[in-house]
This record gives structure tokens, sequence and C-alpha cells, in this order.
């Protein structure tokens, strides 16, 4: 197929009450893995690139990318959806809506909820021109390592919520509820009555970011009660680089080094055959 909207999937996740799963990826064997799994369940996925990982630490480009997800998409039945996570950066998201991202994330979350607001809408205007589709944040999702996820203050207030949407036209918008990214030091709990007055005020999709670690049955009830998009990174990548260090542990010999990817690609795939049960779609 070809790549299908991020809006489309999260309105198929609505229809159904649940939410669709998208990961960070920043290569092919965890892209191709994410596609293969998503192909074997007849699940649709959301595919994810960090910007850093293309700008900063040189692990792809973004036409590369775009065109390394599409053909993927191309070569299995179920829809795939390709975004660019977190930019603050507004000609950056243009680039790469240019270089064929049809989904982005532009976060104002740290700016105050006016100035969230302007830039916001400044992205959605010129993003939605090209046909893309922008996702947005309010309140802040912070860090797990300093447990932002206890920082109420971050949270999303649901009495603006309804304004921020209205007024940045945005297509989903990512809320804090008591997730965080990394890893947790301790469990999460997330507010789920938060979330419930957030879903009572806005029609636009939410999202969930810092999806590694909430125990299943706390996100079950965020599924069934407005999240429409639930991102996971920390524990796609952790997986990644122990299976990578396993392999090297048990092959120290140079010929096997080929078969790494596809020893790779195993982990990652039981990995994904669990997560992907989560969401009802
Ligand atoms: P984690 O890395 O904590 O899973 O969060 C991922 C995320 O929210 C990406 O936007």
């Amino acid at each position: 197929m070809a790549l299908e909207k991020v809006s489309n999937i999260l309105k198929m996740a609505e229809e159904r009450n649940t939410s669709a799963i998208a990961f960070n990826c920043n290569d092919y064997t965890m892209a191709y893995s994410v596609a293969a799994v998503a192909e074997e369940l007849k699940k649709p996925v959301i595919i994810m690139l960090y910007p850093a990982d293309s700008f900063q630490k040189n692990c792809c480009n973004l036409s590369g990318f775009a065109a390394m997800v599409r053909e993927l998409a191309k070569k299995v039945k179920v829809p795939i959806g390709l975004h660019l996570d977190h930019c603050s950066d507004f000609d950056y998201i243009l680039k790469a809506v240019k270089a064929g991202f049809p989904s982005v994330m532009y976060d104002g979350s740290m700016l105050s909820v006016e100035e969230n607001i302007t830039n916001t809408k400044r992205v959605a205007d010129a993003a939605h021109a090209w046909g893309a589709d922008v996702e947005a944040e309010l309140g802040h999702v912070g860090f797990a390592a300093q447990s932002d996820q206890h920082r109420e203050d971050l949270y999303t207030r649901p009495e603006v919520a309804a304004k921020f949407c209205e007024e940045t036209g945005v297509d989903s918008v990512a809320v804090a509820i008591g997730s965080a990214h990394g890893v947790y030091l301790e469990t999460p709990k997330l507010d789920l009555e938060r979330l419930d007055e957030i879903n009572e005020a806005v029609k636009t999709p939410l999202v969930l970011h810092g999806g590694s670690g909430i125990p299943n049955d706390q996100l079950e009830q965020a599924f069934k009660r407005g999240i429409n998009k639930f991102n996971v990174g920390t524990e796609y990548f952790q997986l990644y680089y122990d299976s990578i260090r396993e392999f090297c542990n048990q092959n120290g010999d140079r010929g096997s080094v080929l078969d790494l990817p596809m020893y790779v690609q195993e982990k990652l795939k039981a990995y994904l055959r669990v997560k992907m049960q989560i969401s009802k779609l």
C-alpha cells in the first residue's frame, strides 16, 4: 500500500475506541521489523523519526528515511504511517514535509500557551498547505530521569485544550497526564480523570508520549478514554542495542557479523508482537 495518512490511522483508532502505536526508529532494521509485525498481526502502525537522529547523529537522512518507509509500506497490506517526531524548528519541519514526511510534530510545549498557539498555527498552516498532518503538544511531557511525570504544573490543563485545538487547527495533540520520556525511576500513574476532562473538552485525537514502561492496564484505560496515538521509543531502542550487544558477545568472529541484522530483527519482532497487541486496531 501507499503510505497512509497518520490522521486516517488515528481516525480508525478513534472509531474502534483504541490507540494506534507509533514506534521511534532510526534505521532499516528498526523500521522493517515494525512493518513486518504490523503485516503479521494485520494492524496499522506508525513509524516515527526523531529529527536529532537525522541531523545530529547522522543515522539517516530525511528523504532517505522517508523513501525507505514508503518502500516498506508498499510491500505490506496494512496501513503504515510516517511521522517526524518532536521538532521545534519551523524550517526543519518544512524540510521534512518536502522530503516526504506526510506527518510532523511541532513541539512548542516549553513555551507559554500563547506562544505555543502562535507557533503551532504557523506550522499547521504551512504543513497543511503541503497536505501534511500536524501533531502539537500542550502541557509538557518531560523526562522520566527527572521524575517529571509527577510535575502537575506541567500537565495539560483541560480548560486550555479546546482553545488550543481550535486556534491552531492541529490534527492531533499530545497531552501531559503523568507520563515522561525515558526510563521511569518508579512506575508512572496516569491521571485518567484529567484525560477524561481533556477528552470531553476537545474533538481532536489525543496522543500519549513517554510510552516505555507504562503498565498495560493503565494503557488500556487511556486508550478507551481518548488516546488515539501512543508513542514508544526508549524500550525499542534499548532492545535494539541490547540485542546487538548480545549478538557480539555470542559471535566474536568477523564472518558471522553478516547475520547481525536478522538476529536483531528477530529479537525486535518478538517484542513488537507482544507490544502491538495492546492496540485493538
Ligand atoms: P519513550 O522513549 O519514553 O518511550 O517515549 C517516546 C516518545 O514519546 C516519543 O515521542
